[in-house]
């Protein structure tokens, strides 16, 4: 009983110590301890079987069951320090910065390629000597339409599909809309200030409209107007070719033609040549075969709008004119539908 007691006990105790050996954290030295040398720990269970022994031998084998317990609990603390040296190193390494590794690119954004066109649109005219405004895009009939020689009732505001805001006035009429195009700060600007007046109006402008490939329902404008004493058509010529050639390269040529619109007269709109096939491609997917690319639309400021603003219809002339930044984007770039502007896939943006 003696001799297999004490056997049992060295077993234990080389299993116990080869097992400690290969333990790497701090939750398995644990479970090794709870496993030897807890309540129910099998050095503990072999120790309790001790009171079936006789004195003499219980003295001997309980001695050696004791210096058995000291080893275990000695390397236990020994196994454990090395673990958590080990754990220490492991972290330092970790956070040590290896100042040779190659850096990790930094994820950055970039600018929608509307505002990319709006701004360089806006820059060609600033260098210029335009100023840029911006205007509310929730408007009052009264600027949209009114101030700018189309009246209630009349024929041409058909050419805007207006989305209306659902709002009665106190005479039971809905003054209030989505502005159809960014022309009314036309009429806000000059209404708050004196010539000489020169500004670029970029901004988001709504239709009420079906989208197509052509078509969308929201999108952006650039207005101008320069109005002073003196001003002509020439001048309306000479900026509009210069910013053709800013955004399309100084081989451009440009075409105007008359077209209406109530707030101008005389109205025109102006083409640029076929940058793609300069008019040599009958199937030219960009002109149709005609050469020319319509881009905007201008004119000489109508005495209607200078005198509703309480301008001297006599003194001061002006010239203004109103461009889509996405349909130039889509020239510029190719991009053969109007909607990818707005259906945030990331395929089309990040090509801009
Ligand atoms: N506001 C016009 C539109 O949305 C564009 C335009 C045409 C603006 C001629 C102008 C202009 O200032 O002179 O269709």
């Amino acid at each position: 009983m003696t001799q297999s007691t004490a056997q049992s006990i060295e077993d234990l105790t080389q299993t116990a110590l080869g097992e400690l050996a290969l333990l790497d954290n701090s939750d398995a030295l644990e479970q090794w301890r709870v496993r030897y040398l807890g309540r129910r720990g099998g050095l503990t269970s072999i120790l309790r079987g001790l009171s079936q022994l006789d004195i003499d031998q219980r003295r001997e084998v309980g001695a050696l069951g004791n210096r058995a317990k000291s080893t275990l609990e000695e390397e236990l603390e020994k196994r454990s320090q090395e673990v958590s040296q080990a754990r220490l190193a492991q972290v330092a390494d970790l956070e040590r910065i290896d100042v040779t590794l190659p850096g990790r690119p930094v994820a950055t954004g970039r600018l929608h390629p509307t505002t990319q066109v709006v701004r360089e649109i806006t820059d060609a005219f600033v260098a210029m000597g335009f100023s840029i405004v911006e205007g509310p895009e929730v408007e009052w009939d009264h600027y949209n339409f009114e101030m700018l020689n189309i009246p209630q009732g009349h024929p041409a505001r058909d050419m805007w599909n207006t989305l209306w805001v659902d709002y009665v006035n106190e005479e039971g009429q809905r003054p209030m809309l989505l502005r159809t195009h960014t022309s009314p700060m036309q009429a806000r600007v000059m209404e708050s200030m004196q010539p000489p007046v020169r500004l670029v109006v970029p901004g988001k402008v709504y239709r009420y409209e079906a989208t197509d490939a052509t078509h969308e329902w929201h999108f952006h404008q650039v207005e101008g107007l320069a109005v002073d004493e003196g001003i002509t058509f020439a001048d309306l010529k000479g900026t509009l070719y210069e910013f053709a050639r800013q955004i399309f390269g100084a081989r451009r040529q440009v075409r105007f033609r008359c077209d209406y619109f109530p707030f101008v007269e005389p109205g025109v709109d102006m083409s640029i040549d076929c940058f793609s096939c300069e008019g040599t491609d009958s199937s030219c997917r960009i002109c149709r075969g005609s050469g020319w690319i319509e881009i905007l639309g201008a004119g000489m400021v109508h005495p209607y709008v200078l005198r509703a603003v309480g301008y001297d219809s006599e003194k001061y002339t002006g010239f203004a004119f109103g461009l889509g930044p996405e349909r130039i984007a889509m020239l510029k770039y190719g991009i053969d539908d109007i909607r990818h502007f707005y259906s945030n896939d990331l395929r089309f943006l990040r090509q801009f």
